[in-house]
């Protein structure tokens, strides 16, 4: 037989992040240029399955690492099939930064998921990658959402409630993000817990900041049904004000997202859980390099434009 190959992309919170958790509507994209890509290779009969992760150095043997999410994915993928453990080494290799807010974990998952699918020659559709990510998601993040494993396996903009089937987002017109990476790695399970010990401390201050979220994001979907992007910028930094006031934003962060703004961003916010990890600049096509310069200035490792669209 020969080798398989699958990939899943990265993505962007738009706007709710954290309120999502706690069952408002969040919009999220994919960022399609930056991926998760697997491949699965054949062995001879009886080496058993092994998963490989050169970027971390990783290697372990599907029987013998029980409870290692990349393990767990591969049993849940292999179970959903009805297979046994097959003679197989499964690479795994990814361009998203690690806790940086942009999927890398749901991407890694989804990507495995792909590949033992193919190597079974059937193609999964995007609410089984979903839900089998899903289950892997709750093992890195505790109580995620679930808007992380449903934009990677749908591949497309999605309004999400927690619970509910996404709905396609309708944007008229594209948009261009830039995209900035703090180099501070974040994860997920700590932002949402701190952002959960508020929330029990001051249940009222919290919720109506979750509500005043949600407010946000309905106007901003009115904004990219009517191809409206010039008002969805100071929608971007409403959303990044309250976030600060849920204290997942960090001086780091702060600083970037201005630096966006002075540059001529439309708007800027961080994306995903926060205190590291990604920021978002929204962006007239023309103004990519000078936004992309200021942020690399003001601290980001890496910066890079990518178009948000429909289809
Ligand atoms: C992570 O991309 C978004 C959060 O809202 C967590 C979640 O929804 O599970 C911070």
């Amino acid at each position: 037989r020969l080798p398989v190959e699958a990939s899943a992309c990265g993505k962007v919170i738009l706007l709710g992040e954290h309120a999502v958790v706690y069952g408002r509507p969040a919009l999220a994209a994919p960022v399609c240029g930056l991926r998760a890509r697997a491949r699965a290779e054949p062995l001879p009969p009886g080496a058993g399955c092994w998963i490989e992760a050169p970027d971390t150095g990783e290697r372990l043997r599907l029987s013998e690492a029980p409870d290692h999410p990349l393990a767990r994915t591969v049993r849940l993928a292999l179970e959903h099939l009805g297979l046994p453990e097959p003679d197989l080494r499964l690479v795994l290799r990814s361009e998203l930064p690690v806790a940086g807010g942009l999927g890398s974990s749901a991407a890694a998952s989804a990507a495995l998921v792909r590949a033992l699918f193919r190597w079974a020659d059937r193609t999964p559709e995007p609410e089984i990658v979903s839900a089998l990510v899903y289950e892997i998601e709750k093992l890195h993040h505790g109580t995620p959402s679930g808007i992380d494993n449903t934009v990677i396996a749908y591949e497309r903009p999605i309004r999400f409630v927690r619970g509910r089937p996404p709905v396609l987002l309708r944007i008229a017109r594209p948009f261009t993000l830039v995209i900035a990476d703090s180099g501070v790695p974040s994860p997920t399970r700590e932002t949402v817990a701190a952002v959960r010990a508020g929330w029990e401390r001051e249940p009222a201050r919290y919720e109506a900041l979750f509500d005043a979220i949600a407010d946000l994001v309905q106007e901003a979907e009115a904004c990219l049904q009517a191809g409206a992007i010039e008002a969805l910028g100071p929608l971007l930094d409403a959303n990044h004000r309250i976030l600060q006031e849920l204290g997942v934003s960090s001086p780091l962060l702060d600083h970037l997202v201005e630096a966006a703004r002075m540059a001529g961003a439309l708007g800027a916010k961080l994306t995903g859980g926060g205190r590291g990890g990604n920021v978002i600049a929204l962006v007239r096509p023309e103004d990519v390099e000078v936004v992309t310069r200021a942020l690399r200035a003001a601290g980001a490792r890496g910066a890079f434009a990518t178009e948000v669209r429909a289809d």
